[in-house]
């Protein structure tokens, strides 16, 4: 294993804003999916996902709306601000911090769709979730309950042993623990993590680079990976399309893509979660306000069809259900619960604060107060309450003539 080497980020060239394409995250029809009445264990499927409810209109209800979407929002950078201090002068509200790199609303940012039910104006809107200390540790936290998911794995995609894993790309690092990790247990390759917050540690292996960047803006890297993979980026991205299309073509031949992600409502199969309970509502109003900024968190439902249609091959969906408590048997499916409990209980009001106060509209003193009962619910174990964890991989063709 290497030795850690002290370094700071590296900030990625400033490259023009990649044009925001007419495709929402959230899917534009919706068939229900049948769930069965214990959620099964994981399921592995090639072909194309069900897709869930969701909202289907991102255009913001009323002005009312529009303004509150805007609202602290409007207080923001109103364009480009120096580097140095939009990656290191992080932005504050409501008690905690967020990312200050391309924050904030750009006219650039607001492109129109014309639909069925008429024009759809799209928001753009930055990563809505806060960057420090506490958000850390739930980072750091979670990435140990993805290591007891996957018995210790880094990833669930099997690399043809004819391929030379020499690159890889590590998209919204966050605390760069598995761009670290995939480093020391491959001395041979290089790991690039990128990020919008510089909140990576001070000491990583010698063989790992992380990046300030925007992911969301044309890659502009001096080379292809071998391997792209994402964690939970769910939220962070608006166009997904794009983001399977610059994977693909940042890839070398038979390159593999893998994308994990937790997809939006958390849902019970026996009726335990009641649809008026504090955690259905926060559920659903967590996910209607992403979907209002256009980067709605069931985005995980339409990745299989969106590496399809940039051009991946040999794709496979692996459908698996977290527990939000200790409620299943499994003794593993019971510590992963229990280990989202603890995640969720300390790490909620991060995750709904700038959502149900930006989009919402609503004070920081009634998110909290909402936040008692879910959390209540969340600990609950005669809820059979769960959330759906949807992996995605997937390769380039090897040769011209497998495309
Ligand atoms: C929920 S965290 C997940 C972090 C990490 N993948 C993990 O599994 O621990 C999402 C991360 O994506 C980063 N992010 C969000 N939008 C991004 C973007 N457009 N470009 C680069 N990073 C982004 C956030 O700053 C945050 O660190």
């Amino acid at each position: 294993m290497s030795s850690p080497q002290e370094n700071t980020p590296e900030v990625a060239a400033t490259v023009p804003e990649a044009s925001s394409s007419s495709t929402p995250a959230v899917p534009e029809t919706a068939t229900v999916p049948l769930p069965a009445t214990v959620p099964a264990p994981a399921t592995t499927t090639t072909t194309a996902p069900v897709l869930a409810p969701g909202p289907t209109n991102l255009v913001p209800d009323d002005a009312d709306d529009l303004d509150s979407a805007l609202g602290d929002v409007g207080s923001l950078n109103s364009g480009e601000t120096s580097i140095g201090s939009s990656i290191f002068g992080y932005r504050q509200e409501n008690g905690r911090t967020y990312h200050a790199y391309k924050d904030g609303i750009k006219s650039t940012h607001f492109h129109v769709k014309a639909t069925t039910m008429g024009i759809m104006l799209i928001l753009r809107v930055e990563y809505m979730y806060p960057n420090d200390g506490l958000e850390q540790d739930r980072l750091d936290h979670l990435s140990e309950t993805f290591k007891l998911y996957l018995d210790g794995k880094l990833h669930m995609c099997v690399f043809d042993k004819e391929k030379k894993i020499q690159s890889v790309l590590d998209v919204g690092t966050g605390t760069g623990v598995w761009a670290m990790g995939y480093g020391e247990e491959h001395p041979e390759a290089k790991v690039l993590g990128v990020d919008l917050s510089p909140i990576q540690p001070n000491f990583w292996p010698p063989n790992v680079k992380f990046q300030i960047d925007d992911a969301e803006d044309l890659w502009t890297y001096s080379h292809k990976f071998d391997f792209i993979y994402s964690r939970v980026l769910m939220g962070s991205l608006q166009n997904w399309v794009q983001y399977f299309m610059q994977a693909f073509e940042n890839l070398t031949p038979g390159g593999y893509i893998e994308t994990t992600d937790v997809c939006f409502p958390i849902r019970s199969d026996d009726g335990t979660l009641k649809p008026d309970s504090a955690l259905a509502q926060w559920s659903d109003l967590i996910l209607e306000a992403s979907a209002k900024i256009g980067r709605a968190i069931n985005s995980a439902e339409l990745y299989h069809g969106q590496m399809q249609e940039a051009g991946f091959v040999d794709i496979v969906e692996n459908v698996d259900f977290w527990p939000l408590n200790q409620w299943m048997e499994d003794p593993k499916y019971k510590e992963i619960g229990i280990r989202n409990t603890e995640n969720l209980v300390s790490g909620i009001s991060g995750l709904s604060m700038a959502l149900f106060t930006r989009v919402h509209g609503w004070s920081m003193e009634e998110v909290e107060v909402f936040l008692v009962n879910v959390r209540k619910d969340i600990m609950d174990t005669s809820i059979h309450s769960y959330i759906p964890l949807r992996t995605i991989y997937g390769r380039t063709p090897s040769q011209v003539s497998e495309n």
